[in-house]
């Protein structure tokens, strides 16, 4: 029995694909205590898209330290946390015509989501929130509300309440236009649906299944936002921070929303940093009205503004991210076209892409099979039943091919009668 089994919580989950001890990772690899190599297409649930210890961030935080800059700061003004501020609001915000007041929050997603809600409903003085089918949040109180997934709500114990569930892009097939629902829902004094203080959304859902939101459609929900007078929030959590080759995952569609949440990858380094970027004039917060111990992670904004100086200065890290996606993309096609369109669908975008299956069962078996060829990937979807590649944006293109070819093999081992019956 390890000591794992001996003290740790059930609540583990990672930790039950990926049964083995892990002790070094560099870029876009894991290495467990024999020493054995992983290819790591999970990426920390899209926390390192910049890799495992990236060089250039190690510096940057090794430095600091090593000159005693402050580590812990509340939410004290620290030399680092205006680095942050200037490299983000020059390199991310300005050239993007974005201008936005940064709020600091807890350091987790779910803090930042849980901020962002409080906000819309104290600014707009409503209750609800509008969030989709499939959407995930996180999971405290409020977020996990929002959160569709029934095993999350279940953890809750409460009643979850002030959300108003609306389908998302496609949900009920292309030929449903889900906005002119919401529009009709939100215009008839009958409808039962109260006026929402926001409309919660991510642009590509992460952990509902890859579900892309199409550029027309943001676009549309932006126009009925503004015509209802509600504010857009953009939960860019896990879409963002160049995750589907733009940093803002909403760049494409050419919104601009009131409110964004980052989390995961904003520190580039795995440290936990999340913030709440919101238009200047819905600051209307009361000091420490929103609180929280680490809203000043100093070594996280140290490892963040050196992420945004080296990989977003140019477009050249965008570019290298759009080949990548492309990529994965024609492999995919590949497997997809071999297995049949009918046992594997290609889902997402840019380098957040999967291969959806019939069931969870059939999802597990192939990231089982992937694992013992050395290739560390997840499932996501309502049923799990998505096959997530979520790889380091760093990741070298061999290794990024290599670990595809894994997947390829284990597709290939999990339906293997319908591969011999092919050929
Ligand atoms: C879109 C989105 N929002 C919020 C969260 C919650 O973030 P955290 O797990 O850091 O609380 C996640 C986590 O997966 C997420 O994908």
């Amino acid at each position: 029995m390890t000591i794992f089994d001996q003290l740790e919580s059930e609540v583990q989950s990672y930790a039950r694909s990926f049964p083995v001890t892990f002790n070094r990772a560099k870029n876009e690899h894991l290495y467990d205590l024999d020493g054995k190599e992983y290819i790591d297409f999970l990426a920390g649930a899209g926390t390192l898209n910049y890799g495992h210890n990236n060089d250039v961030l190690k510096k940057a935080l090794v430095e600091y330290i090593q000159e005693d800059g402050v580590t812990h700061g509340l939410d004290m003004h620290t030399a680092a946390k205006a680095e942050f501020l200037k490299a983000f609001n020059e390199i991310i915000l300005a050239p993007r015509g974005l201008e936005y007041t940064f709020q600091f929050t807890g350091p987790t997603g779910t803090n930042a989501v849980e901020a962002a809600m409080k906000l819309a409903r104290k600014v707009t003085g409503r209750n609800t929130i509008v969030s989709f089918t499939n959407g995930f949040h996180g999971v405290t109180l409020g977020s996990v509300a929002a959160t569709g997934n029934s095993h999350h709500r279940g953890g809750a114990g409460v009643a979850l309440g002030d959300i108003n569930r609306m389908p998302f892009c496609g949900y009920h097939g292309r030929d449903v236009d889900s906005l002119k629902m919401m529009d009709k829902l939100l215009s008839d004094p009958s409808s039962g649906i109260d006026l929402p203080a926001a409309v919660l959304v991510e642009t590509v859902q992460g952990e509902g299944g890859l579900n892309v939101a199409t550029n027309e459609w943001l676009q549309g929900l932006e126009k009925l936002c503004k015509k209802h007078d509600i504010l857009l929030i953009v939960d860019d959590i896990q879409a963002g921070c160049g995750r589907t080759g733009t940093y803002f995952s909403f760049e494409p569609a050419g919104i601009k929303p009131d409110i964004v949440t980052q989390s995961k990858s904003l520190s580039g380094y795995g440290l936990p940093f999340a913030i709440v970027l919101l238009r200047p004039d819905l600051d209307i917060w009361e000091p420490g009205e929103h609180n929280g111990t680490f809203r000043g992670n100093n070594h996280a904004f140290v490892t963040a503004a050196a992420a945004v100086r080296h990989f977003w200065s140019d477009d050249s890290f965008a570019k290298e991210v759009v080949e990548k996606s492309a990529i994965v993309n024609e492999h995919f096609k590949k497997i997809a076209d071999r297995i049949g369109v009918t046992r594997l669908q290609l889902k997402g975008r840019g380098m957040m892409q999967g291969l959806s299956c019939q069931n969870g069962d059939i999802a597990d078996a192939i990231a089982k099979a992937c694992f013992e060829r050395g290739l560390i990937i997840e499932t996501c979807g309502s049923l799990g039943q998505v096959v997530k590649c979520f790889a380091p944006l760093t990741i070298k293109k061999e290794e990024l091919v290599k670990g595809l070819e894994i997947l390829s093999d284990s597709v290939n081992e999990v339906f293997k009668d319908e591969v011999s019956q092919a050929s």
